[in-house]
């Protein structure tokens, strides 16, 4: 119930414009977004850096079919990219996060073929870096063909990593796929609402799945990046690194940007890898509603801010 509430507020441009003006409901989109400029992403990066963690920034914006705007967004990909190396930044301390759907995969027939190009402009000023680039999972209209992308790039940059999502049935067969290809591949929930005849909603089945994509990942010479909050798949990683050989330089933990920051901390003191995912830019109300759809109590918080803040009154 509180997702479909929050569903139904999200398109609203005001409640945008309230969350950025008042202060209680601002708090609550900076515990998850960075800000909304590239310098407000390499501060709070440099700060998480400086904390012995890697990151893995997200130049927010989904779904784009208007070409100008799609080379923007490459464009700003690669000045961001310069920006990190002249702060310091550069190196595989530094990756990031491309949704294809941003650079035009979803527009036309020729799209898929497009998105690749842009993708590829972007490795190539990442290789120059050092910085590493992973792909997100959008929805599942989008898996085959970026699956297919990121087969492309990892024949020129093969550290570019993909993610996969544990919820479709499809994901088993997919890490088998990439078991043995060395791919970093993030393996995550899934974020997406997805139909039943894809994807499983249960969340033991999800759970489940996940486990069973570590293993058939850690059994590989892929590169887990074991992408979850969840205490007890972070608790199996663990087992299974120590089944299969793997030392804390064979696999890495990701978490998102204010979510279960002490453990992130944790895990980094114990001598883990571990990357935090740092979304930033202006386009944040897609991402910033998806985390709070994520937890009841996160929609909640955030619905109490809004009432605070008079946005959802009519005029
Ligand atoms: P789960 O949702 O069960 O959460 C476990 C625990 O973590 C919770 O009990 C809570 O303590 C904490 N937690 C989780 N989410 C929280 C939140 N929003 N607020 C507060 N606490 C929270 N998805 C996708 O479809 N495509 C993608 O490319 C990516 N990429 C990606 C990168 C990284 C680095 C991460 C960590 C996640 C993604 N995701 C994603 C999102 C992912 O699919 C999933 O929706 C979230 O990670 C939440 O799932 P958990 O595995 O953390 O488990």
């Amino acid at each position: 119930m509180p997702h479909r509430i929050l569903l139904s507020i999200a398109g609203h441009g005001r409640v945008a414009t309230a969350l950025r003006t008042q202060a209680t409901a601002r708090g609550v989109v900076e515990r998850f977004v960075a800000g909304e400029t590239p310098a407000q992403a390499v501060a709070a990066g440099s700060v998480l850096v400086a904390g012995r963690l890697g990151v893995t920034y997200n130049f927010l914006g989904e779904y784009q079919t208007d070409p100008e705007r799609i080379e923007r967004t490459r464009n700003a990909f690669i000045a961001f990219t310069r920006l990190l190396g002249d702060s310091g930044l550069g190196g595989p301390q530094s990756e990031l996060s491309l949704k294809l759907s941003a650079l035009g995969q979803l527009h036309g027939s020729d799209g898929p073929a497009r998105a690749l190009d842009h993708a590829r402009r972007i490795c190539a000023a990442a290789t120059g870096a050092g910085v590493l680039v992973t792909l997100d999972m959008e929805d599942h209209t989008t898996t085959d063909s970026t699956l297919e992308i990121a087969r492309e790039l990892r024949q020129d940059f093969p550290a570019t990593g993909v993610a996969v999502q544990a919820a479709l049935f499809r994901s088993p067969a997919d890490c088998a796929d990439l078991r043995n290809t060395g791919a970093r591949v993030r393996l995550v929930k899934g974020a997406y609402r997805e139909p039943r005849s894809v994807a499983l909603h249960r969340r033991t089945e999800v759970d489940r799945a996940y486990v069973r994509c570590l293993r058939t990942l850690f059994g590989g010479t892929a590169r887990p990046l074991v992408a979850t909050h969840d205490p007890r798949l972070i608790r199996i990683s663990a087992e299974l690194a120590r089944r299969h050989g793997r030392d804390a330089t064979t696999f890495e933990h990701q978490m998102l940007f204010g979510v279960r920051s002490a453990e992130q901390r944790r895990l980094a003191a114990a001598g883990h890898a571990v990357r935090v995912y740092l979304p930033f830019g202006p386009d944040w109300y897609g991402y910033f509603t998806r985390r709070l759809a994520e937890r009841p109590a996160n929609t909640v918080f955030f619905l109490r801010a809004l009432a605070k803040s008079g946005a959802s009154r009519r005029p």
